[in-house]
């Protein structure tokens, strides 16, 4: 079921999320349905329970591969509960961001360049994958929802934060994460 996402501004986004501590259950399940669906409708590259009002650390994310963007990095869709992030260097690298809680906007985000994320799947399986750049990005991007940051929060220079149609005219940025 498609859910509605809540946008910047709701107190709901700014909570630390609890940890799951029953895996493979039908509400965990359904709850990754949920997202699952949500995010496909809007076409993002990730979601985090917190965005559709759900206080537990579980985020979801993935990107096929777009013609739009060939060279786009691809990300496997994963389902990640409880993550830890580990970086791997101490580089920072500034992308462009955006987030379905913040539709319509872009910002210039430093995140780490590389590192280990560990978590658990919707049965508990054990995830632990070490990557970089973009798949970094989108990892960092989502388990902030967790700890109640919003991308906006972490641009350097403001100037560099404002609606997507204005900072890059004539492109077609449909996609949020
Ligand atoms: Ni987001």
């Amino acid at each position: 079921m498609i859910r509605d996402v809540l946008k910047m501004g709701d107190p709901r986004l700014l909570r630390v999320a609890q940890p799951i501590t029953d895996f493979g259950t039908p509400a965990l399940l359904a709850l990754i349905e949920d997202m699952t669906d949500t995010m496909a409708a809007l076409n993002g590259a990730g979601l985090a329970a917190p965005q559709i009002g759900v206080d537990l650390r579980v985020v979801i994310f993935g990107v096929g591969h777009n013609p739009r963007y060939p060279e786009a990095e691809e990300v496997p869709y994963t389902i990640l509960c409880n993550p830890t992030l580990a970086p791997l260097t101490n580089d920072f690298e500034e992308g462009w961001e955006g987030c379905l809680s913040v539709p319509g906007m872009r910002g210039l985000v430093p995140r780490h360049t590389a590192l280990r994320y560990s978590g658990y799947g919707l049965n508990g399986e054990q995830i632990e994958r070490e990557v970089s750049d973009f798949h970094a990005r989108v990892v960092q991007h989502e388990c902030d929802h967790l700890d109640g940051v919003l991308y906006p929060m972490r641009v350097r220079d403001l100037r560099n934060f404002g609606f997507s149609a204005a900072l890059f005219p004539g492109e077609d940025l449909g996609d949020d994460d």
